[in-house]
């Protein structure tokens, strides 16, 4: 398969102590470490290619818009959209989000509904109550059951011909729980003709993605959980569906023409790419790309869900150990608290203090909280560098938290 410690070898900041104990990083879902190869490709870029793009006639304005063009095409391949211009750069699945609920706004009128799920990160669900408060729309939401799984028989009773957008993730961050997407997708295009949006902040660093199999209209993720640099992240949308749509932002690269008397837009991609984008860091994430697929998305995914699997049994082995959506099909995740004694961010300090570092708190996802009625969870994500010996780590950590807070 792959050699692990020549993976982590690529990495240099997995060498470095954490208060005095080797890091064992399982912070994956809020953001991936980089690769030296990736960190390499993005300082060259400032070392020796630095220019604008799209717009110069000199030698590296030409070099660098022929490395970030280059660097869509990966990004095309790697989600299989039919077209480079499907594929938009953005900051991050935050920005393609709201994005997407901007540019809709036109199309949705007063008491058309959208539809979210429960699962959702709240970049998921406020950029929609904007919609609605903007439009006179109104948000309705796929109810979880104990184990978090979406109950799709409600799905089917909110779906109607007055929805146009359902939104969902392809994995929840804060539980790792796979939602059924292709089924969701199958309903919605069968009962409604609502716009697709799927978020695959989660999904693209761990799953491979087809976009044109999946048959969404918009599908968004960010490449810093991907071995990608801060910043960097990717709008794909739909050739007929990105052309019938207006612009978001306004300003240098997404005009055709522009005079006092008004403006024509440019083409697909630039339409949607406003400014000077992020041209170190879309270079870098198509390094990030070679990265993963060196490796290839089906190890990774091997790899990452034999970690979990582990993770779960020797969590589980600890008296008093709660896993939220224990029974649920999940990856690269796993959400814990300690029954009745401490909360997650004591844990959380405790294992900081061993090198650890996890995520504790309402991960953005403050619905999944409440319906669980808890403030918080501790949460190890795991990324293909990690190892079943950091998880006996982990694991002991949390044996001495429990020993320290009861
Ligand atoms: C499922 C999901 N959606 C959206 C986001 C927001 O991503 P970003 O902060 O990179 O814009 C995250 C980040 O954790 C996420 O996990």
């Amino acid at each position: 398969m792959f050699d692990i410690q020549e993976i982590r070898s690529q990495f240099t900041i997995l060498g470095r102590e954490v208060n005095g104990k080797p890091l064992v990083y399982l912070d994956n879902a809020a953001t991936s470490q980089k690769p030296d190869s990736v960190l390499e490709v993005w300082n060259n870029y400032y070392t020796d290619l630095n220019a604008n793009v799209h717009r110069g006639i000199h030698t590296l304005s030409q070099l660098a818009t022929e490395e970030m063009e280059l660097s869509r095409i990966k990004i095309q391949k790697f989600i299989n959209a039919k077209h480079d211009f499907e594929v938009i750069f953005t900051k991050g699945t935050t920005e393609g989000l709201n994005l997407i609920s901007y540019i809709l706004t036109q199309k949705l009128k007063k008491d058309d509904e959208i539809i979210i799920s429960y699962l959702e990160h709240h970049s998921n669900i406020v950029p929609w109550q904007l919609l609605c408060e903007r439009t006179g729309a109104k948000l309705k939401v796929i109810p979880i059951d104990e184990n978090g799984i979406l109950q799709l028989d409600i799905f089917d009773q909110l779906l109607s011909e007055k929805t146009k957008v359902v939104s969902v993730n392809q994995v929840s961050n804060a539980l790792g729980i796979v939602n059924p997407i292709e089924e969701i997708i199958l309903k919605t295009r069968k009962n409604s003709g609502a716009y697709i949006v799927i978020d695959g902040a989660q999904s693209a660093p761990h799953f491979t993605i087809d976009v044109q199999k999946m048959d969404c209209d918009f599908f968004v993720f960010s490449g810093h959980k991907m071995y990608a640099p801060m910043g960097t992240g990717v709008l794909y949308g739909k050739h007929a569906v990105l052309e019938d749509l207006p612009p978001f932002h306004g300003g240098g690269e997404m005009i055709a023409t522009c005079s006092f008397d008004g403006t024509t837009y440019a083409g697909l991609p630039f339409k949607y790419e406003a400014g000077t984008p992020n041209v170190g860091g879309n270079i870098a994430l198509g390094s990030a790309i070679d990265f993963i697929q060196k490796i290839g998305q089906e190890n990774i995914q091997h790899h990452e869900n034999a970690l979990l699997e582990y993770a779960q049994k020797k969590l589980l082995e600890l008296e008093g150990i709660k896993i939220y959506g224990e029974k649920a099909n999940r990856t690269g995740v796993v959400s814990f608290n300690l029954k009745e004694i401490g909360i997650a961010s004591d844990v959380g300090m405790i294992l900081d203090k061993l090198g650890v570092a996890v995520r504790t708190g309402h991960h953005c996802t403050q619905p999944i909280m409440e319906f669980f009625h808890i403030a918080g969870t501790v949460r190890a994500s795991f990324a293909i560098y990690n190892t079943f010996e950091e998880i006996d780590v982990l694991v002991e950590g949390v044996k001495k938290a429990q020993r320290m807070l009861s």
